[in-house]
């Protein structure tokens, strides 16, 4: 799998994905970080490592579809096959889901379809849910909407804040993201409708 990478932040997860890469986890290779904001952590953990890392800025592209068509050529011009979309705070566009079909994945910290978009653990604790989790899944036009590959379930304690759940549930989305990545690389997933079969 030759994985391109469009983060925003601090790229926890782009990391978990490089370590299961190094400890044979993972059958994979990122070829390239590509970022919103310049001071993404994300485009420092990729450098690091000889990743070519791109801030690509979006007021130089005052239409998503602009900034997507330049995102996606530099993708396929260092032979990305699929997209992971790690803390990626902006909605993608036809350019990118053209280029990718059914090959863009998101890393999403709720129980989907409960919670999409953002402030997730805010809303899972004043919603009152006893349990929130994990989500990795294809993406779709919709927000957070693309069908499920897999979740991780986490306990929402009495005494939680956005801070101890978000840590609670990251250790799983560090977990179940690689695992996801790999059934990509075996050619294990095939999309039914809205369901993902593992085969
Ligand atoms: C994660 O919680 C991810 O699920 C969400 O944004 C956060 C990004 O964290 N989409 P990181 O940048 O991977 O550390």
């Amino acid at each position: 799998l030759k994985l391109g990478v469009l983060a925003s932040g601090r790229g926890s997860n782009l990391q978990a994905v490089l370590d299961a890469i190094d400890a044979g986890r993972l059958d994979a290779q990122v070829v390239m970080v590509i970022s919103n904001r310049q001071d993404a952590l994300a485009l420092e953990r990729a450098a690091t490592r000889g990743i070519p890392a791109i801030h690509l800025p979006p007021s130089e592209y005052p239409q998503r579809t602009d900034y997507d068509r330049k995102a996606a050529e530099l993708l396929k011009g260092v032979g990305a096959d699929a997209l992971l979309l790690a803390g990626y705070l902006r909605l993608i566009t036809s350019e990118l889901l053209e280029a990718f079909p059914q090959r863009i994945i998101n890393i999403h910290p709720a129980l989907l379809p409960a919670f999409p978009g953002l402030h997730v653990h805010r809303q899972a604790i004043d919603y009152g849910v006893r349990f929130s989790g994990c989500t990795v899944h294809f993406v779709d036009e919709g927000l957070d909407s693309g069908p499920i590959i897999l979740q991780a379930v986490v306990p929402v304690q009495q005494d939680d804040n956005e801070d101890t759940l978000a840590a609670r549930i990251l250790k799983e989305e560090h977990r179940i993201l690689p695992e996801a990545l790999q059934l990509m690389a075996e050619g294990r997933l095939r999309i039914e409708g809205r369901r993902v079969l593992i085969q």
